[in-house]
């Protein structure tokens, strides 16, 4: 029997789901799930997966696994028959913790105190989250992209919604990190050295996608060979900034030069009500690229607070590098247009 390659489709129905498992052959088995493990791969309606590969294989907790030479229909945790015998609904279960992998999960908090530090678990899962949230936003800026690309604004006001309210989120989070004192900070911070948040390979990531593009810093980190890929694929890619200039050169507006830029830029806040999506797209725009510096803003004012002017784990003048990041902006025209915006002296 030819191995199953599953896609499967998720439909709710009121208190468990039912997912549809298509097999290379075609066939469809309906499963009820319950609670416990799942089989197949779960999409959504349009087929863009909700669970990234998520194995035959781990069908059952006692898996003799469903990929196996014979292939069988499981019920409550057991196999039952082969596929291809004519079957009644196949029921598998799926929970929480397997679905989210929460087991997984809350083993990758691994403090290297000893003694243990109390504030060390802090420290790693809040950096742990925030690389959570960088994943979550390079998936809405690619999202976003994609969208600038086919002229759908609408979606792209969407997707900003959604960056906007993350974006707010990573700045509130320095305040659990500020409840850590530095003598406390100091007590285990010995033994991060030489990690640093600068070697975050998806900060880097959004950076270079938005725009700002400090290729040279990948020498200063150590990245592996996929790293080292996904970097250079996005340095290479158009970026968000890219996007934005080939979606105004469709609408007519000059973008060859920065001067040109601020013009155009100029011209559609001037003329709001002739081009209202992109006026309401240049404010999103402009509220993305506030929201990222005033989250270095914090971090900078929390490594001050955290360990005054020594120098940073990743070997930098540490707040004095940090400040120096202050004046990377995504969209530097959108900010320079406001001084030409209304009356007022102009330099
Ligand atoms: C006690 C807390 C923290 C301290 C003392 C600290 C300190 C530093 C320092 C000194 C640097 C400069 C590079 C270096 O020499 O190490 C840096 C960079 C950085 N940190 Fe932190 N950090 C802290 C928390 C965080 C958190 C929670 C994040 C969230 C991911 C983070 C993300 C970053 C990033 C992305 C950079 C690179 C910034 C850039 O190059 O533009 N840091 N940090």
């Amino acid at each position: 029997m030819p191995a199953p390659s599953p896609s499967t489709a998720l439909s709710p129905s009121p208190g468990r789901f039912e997912i549809v498992v298509r097999h290379s052959r075609a066939e469809r088995i309906s499963a009820p799930l319950n609670s416990g493990n799942a089989i197949g791969s779960l999409t959504d309606g349009d087929g863009a997966p909700l669970v990234p590969r998520f194995p035959l294989e781990h069908a059952t907790k006692n898996a003799k696994t469903a990929t196996a030479a014979t292939h069988r229909r499981i019920t409550g945790g057991g196999f039952e028959e082969k596929l291809g015998t004519p079957r009644k609904p196949w029921r598998v279960t799926l929970s929480y913790g397997s679905y989210l992998k929460v087991d997984e999960l809350l083993d990758l908090q691994q403090p290297l105190s000893q003694p243990r530090h109390h504030d060390e678990m802090l420290f790693i899962i809040i950096h742990q989250v925030y690389e959570l949230w960088f994943k979550q936003l390079l998936h809405e800026v690619d999202a976003t992209m994609a969208a600038l690309d086919r002229d759908d604004l609408l979606r792209v006001a969407k997707h900003f919604r959604r960056i906007h309210a993350i974006q707010r989120l990573l700045e509130q989070q320095v305040d659990i990190l500020e409840t850590m004192t530095p003598q406390e900070f100091n007590q285990f911070r010995d033994n991060l050295n030489p990690a640093s948040g600068f070697q975050s390979v998806q900060f880097r990531e959004l950076e270079f996608a938005c725009g700002v593009r400090r290729t040279d810093l990948m020498r200063r980190i150590e990245l592996g060979d996929a790293q080292r890929a996904r970097l250079e694929r996005r340095s290479n890619e158009p970026s968000l900034y890219d996007q934005v200039k080939s979606l105004l050169a469709r609408r007519g507006f000059a973008v060859a030069t920065s001067e040109e830029l601020v013009e155009s830029y100029r011209q559609i806040y001037t003329n709001e009500s002739q081009n209202y999506d992109l006026y309401l797209l240049l404010e999103d725009l402009i509220e993305f690229d506030e929201r990222f510096l005033l989250w270095r803003g914090r971090h900078v004012r929390m490594v001050e607070r955290m360990i005054g002017q020594k120098i940073g784990t990743g070997g930098s003048p540490g707040a004095r590098y940090l400040e120096s990041t202050l004046a990377h902006r995504f969209f530097p025209e959108l900010w320079d247009v406001r001084t030409y915006l209304g009356s007022g002296a102009y330099a």
